[in-house]
């Protein structure tokens, strides 16, 4: 067999955590818990299969919307984990990075967040990118609002502004590897949920009906498999072509 080229950047919707529970008369918030767990595993798996860029839909400017209740654990859970992902990134020389609107979170926990970033972030054998209170349009927002007050100063004309501009003002700005070349979503559910969505321009997807807790090692090669099946032509020729 050839050797499977493994993706840079992979990008996980985890998915099917309420379904997981609800499947097994749990509480919604253990079926978080076991999504945690299933996560803490996978961020290894990942480094260890080389893949430089993980990045996670961990909570969306809509789950807000959710109960109080169920927002509450969430919570709870991250405070929770911080202390094991950080025990597990710098066993694994991984760096914790976020993406999405953190001031809406309490002060202690952006604080545990921000501190683990900061400790963090010399490790280089993989990124670990967590979507906080993330949301597409949101980022995409914060960035045109940042290019318009240097607009209003003076400092750039409106048709100055590239697409690399526009991508250098994303949240995701400050990974090496910007674009997700895969993307997961669990729970057979087939939509980004306001995902990255600049950044999957031209990202494989991959959807398999897993919930997210029974996620393992294998799932996650299986899907690198798939994308090496995959024929990325960006809009140019088909390689099958090449050359004719
Ligand atoms: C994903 O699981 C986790 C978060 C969105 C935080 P869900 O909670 O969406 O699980 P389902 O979709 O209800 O099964
Ligand atoms: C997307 O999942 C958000 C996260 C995984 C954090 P949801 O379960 O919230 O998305 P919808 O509501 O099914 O689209
Ligand atoms: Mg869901």
């Amino acid at each position: 067999m050839t050797e499977l080229k493994v993706p840079s950047h992979v990008a996980i919707i985890l998915d099917g955590n309420g379904r997981w529970a609800a499947k097994r008369g749990l509480p919604r918030k253990l079926g978080h818990k076991a999504g945690c767990e299933a996560l803490e595993q996978i961020v290894e798996d990942a480094a260890r299969l080389g893949i430089k860029v993980l990045s996670i839909y961990a909570f969306s400017t809509e789950n807000w919307k959710r109960t109080k209740e169920e927002v509450g654990a969430l919570m709870q859970l991250f405070r929770y984990y911080i202390p094991r992902l950080r025990k597990r990134c710098f066993e694994g020389n991984i760096k914790v990075e976020t993406i999405g609107d953190m001031s809406l979170f309490d002060e202690d926990l952006i604080r545990g967040i921000n501190e683990l970033k900061r400790d963090t972030r010399d490790f280089s054998r993989m990124t670990f990118v967590l979507g906080l209170n993330y949301g597409a349009r949101d980022e995409i927002r914060r960035a045109v609002v940042r290019l318009a007050e240097q607009v209003k100063a003076g400092t750039l004309e409106p048709e100055a502004i590239t697409e690399q501009m526009i991508s250098q003002n994303l949240d995701t700005a400050v990974l090496k590897y910007p674009d997700p070349d895969l993307l997961i979503r669990t729970s057979g559910e087939q939509r980004l949920s306001n995902f990255m969505l600049w950044q999957c321009a031209y990202t494989e997807m991959y959807f398999p009906e897993l919930l997210w807790p029974d996620f393992k090692k294998a799932d996650l090669v299986r899907a690198i498999e798939i994308y090496n099946g995959r024929d990325r032509r960006y809009g140019g020729r088909n390689e099958a072509d090449n050359g004719k």
